[in-house]
């Protein structure tokens, strides 16, 4: 694959950062999907048995390597009002050709502040600002009504639900496809942009 240049390595919006893995980030990254294990198990493939270093130092040499090549843009997320892992999300090259997609999760003790809804935003205005992509994608299963609640919210267009493949135990296997596009993006007014990484 060959490299594009980056998105910013760190997204700002509000009192949520977005911030590249660089390495060293699993003790916090453990500590924050240990808590939220129960919250991911029924949504993320990846949370299907409790989580161990191993397999999340892994995911963090991925996640860099994945950046350098292009493949895809995976940050975790701080809170002003918190130094833990709050969450993660990224910008995935997985839904062909002049498309990114975009995949989040926020540690369990920190949902329902409007955390996914500002990381998705940051992401989606990142994502559009790279020279070949024209629409942004969220996918999630039907039933998974907190996750499908975040592109309802910043104004994406329900463009499909296609039959899928159950991949976690709460999923009905019903994969609702939502987009956006440079065209009818609005991000939202407080959105801060982009800065440089400082750490
Ligand atoms: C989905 C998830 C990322 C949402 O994170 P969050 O930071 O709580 O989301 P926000 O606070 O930005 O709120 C999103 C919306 O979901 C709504 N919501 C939360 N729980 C809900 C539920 N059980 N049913 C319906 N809506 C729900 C909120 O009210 C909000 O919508 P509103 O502002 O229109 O009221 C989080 O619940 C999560 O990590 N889930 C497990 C992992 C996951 O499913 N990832 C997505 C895979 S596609």
């Amino acid at each position: 694959m060959s490299p594009v240049a980056a998105p910013p390595p760190v997204l700002r919006s509000g009192p949520v950062s977005l911030i590249r893995y660089r390495g060293g980030e699993t003790p916090r990254l453990l500590a924050a999907v240990t808590e939220s294990f129960e919250h991911l198990r029924p949504w993320m493939p990846w949370a299907a048995t409790p989580p161990t270093f191993e397999a999340l130092d892994e995911f963090v040499t991925r996640a860099t390597a994945q950046w350098a090549s292009g493949e895809a843009y995976n940050y975790w997320l701080s809170h002003d009002a918190s130094p833990d892992v709050v969450g993660g999300g990224g910008l995935h090259r997985r839904v062909g050709h002049g498309a990114l997609e975009i995949g989040y999760w926020v540690n369990a003790r920190f949902t329902g502040r409007g955390i996914a809804t500002r990381a998705a935003a940051a992401l989606t205005t990142a994502g559009l600002a790279q020279l070949d992509v024209e629409r942004i994608e969220i996918r999630c299963d039907e039933a998974n009504l907190a996750s499908a609640a975040v592109p309802r919210r910043l104004g994406y267009r329900l463009e499909d639900v296609l039959d899928d493949e159950v991949t976690a135990p709460g999923e009905v296997g019903r994969c609702m496809v939502w987009v956006t596009d440079a065209a009818s993006w609005a991000p939202p007014s407080d959105e801060q942009g982009s800065t440089r990484e400082t750490n």
